[in-house]
């Protein structure tokens, strides 16, 4: 009998793009409704750097969840994350953790991706910075790609493994980091044989697809996400790595909004919208790769364990039926077109 529901705890979206203003009043209850907690990436223009500006931040989430009716204001926390820049003092670092509320420190190579122009320009800069988390115990997370302009983008995360983050191993032995939306065989490998305290998270969109689906009959701007989806053995690595029931591997969307406009245009935006039905991708891909039974560690214990929090109250329930999700959904005053809006999609997450 093959497994037609699927009940687990509350799961926890450990990398997720929720914007401001009216775009993300329009998104957070989207992954509200998925997800009991989310590490908040902080790609704000400007970006996220102090604990004061991420305790705004979070306040203004919070508001958008108040805006819902009380029935559907589901308990949900937002883990708020601090902008590494090349002027981040070791100071803040301290506030951050003794703040409560935030969890993490981001680091983004500059100009890597959306919103990365004031990302760190050189490692060095950054040392005492990273000291001080290593001393902590304050989890960094990496968008791990080189931006050398003469290393091919399917290379950029492989590069960096070899380079940045071998270096940032052996410099920092006892820094925990998250290899954030590993995309290659490279990475998966690294992450699995490093020590505990270095982890990954993987997006249903690497382990849906690879490289093609962004050139299936044309141009398809919906699929294109940094770091670009990858080759077919990339792919397989990924789902290998999520299903082997190893901790260091957890779920963590990267669903990143961008209007209609900005996505299917002559520069197209960086970014899958996958908040709509994230839990819906993701048990796709376990199912396809038999291991349904993986993906509530992989949802709702892995990352949790990783961030020193509890497991999760209440449960999420995802039945087998084949549905269709709207092909649009609001981005403030914009739309913004969901990852697979063509697709019929098998797993429907319950009310
Ligand atoms: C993200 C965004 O749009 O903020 N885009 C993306 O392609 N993933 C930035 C990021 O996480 O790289
Ligand atoms: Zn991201």
């Amino acid at each position: 009998m093959t497994i037609q529901t699927l009940t687990f705890p509350r799961p926890d979206d450990m990398h997720v793009h929720v914007r401001d203003g009216a775009a993300m009043h329009s998104v957070v209850p989207l992954t509200a409704r998925q997800f009991a907690r989310a590490i908040i990436m902080p790609n704000l223009r400007p970006p996220v750097t102090t604990v004061a500006q991420a305790g705004e931040y979070l306040r203004r989430i919070l508001g958008a969840i108040s805006d819902l009716s009380p029935k559907n204001a589901l308990k949900f926390e937002p883990l708020m994350t601090l902008y590494l820049t090349d002027n981040t003092s070791p100071e803040e670092i301290r506030k951050a953790k003794a703040s409560g509320f935030v969890h993490a420190v981001k680091y983004y190579p500059s100009g890597a991706t959306t919103n990365s122009d004031n990302g760190v320009t050189s490692l060095e800069k950054v040392d005492a910075v990273l000291s001080e988390m290593e001393r902590l115990g304050f989890p960094l997370l990496l968008h791990g790609e080189v931006t050398d302009s003469d290393v091919d983008i399917f290379d950029r995360e492989a590069k960096f493994v070899d380079t940045h983050l071998q270096m940032l191993t052996r410099r920092y032995p006892a820094l925990r980091m998250v290899v954030e939306h590993i995309t290659t065989e490279e990475a998966a490998q690294f992450v699995a044989s490093a020590p505990a305290h270095i982890a990954a998270t993987i997006t249903p969109q690497h382990m849906l697809y690879n490289r093609n689906a962004m050139f299936k009959g044309g141009i398809r701007p919906h699929y294109y996400c940094l770091p670009i989806l990858k080759r077919e053995h990339d792919r397989k690595a990924l789902i290998a790595a999520a299903t082997s029931g190893s901790s260091k591997f957890f779920l963590g969307t990267d669903s990143a909004p961008h209007a209609k406009h900005n996505k299917e245009n002559c520069c197209g935006h960086a970014g899958c919208f996958t908040a709509h039905a994230a839990l819906e991708l993701y048990a796709t891909v376990f199912e396809n790769a038999n291991a349904l039974e993986k993906l509530p560690d992989f949802a709702a214990k892995f990352g949790a364990q990783f961030y020193g929090l509890p497991i999760n109250a209440g449960t999420v329930t995802l039945k087998k039926e084949n549905w269709k999700p709207s092909q649009t959904f609001a981005l403030g005053a914009d739309e913004v077109v969901p990852m697979d809006a063509d697709e019929t999609l098998t797993w429907k997450l319950m009310a």
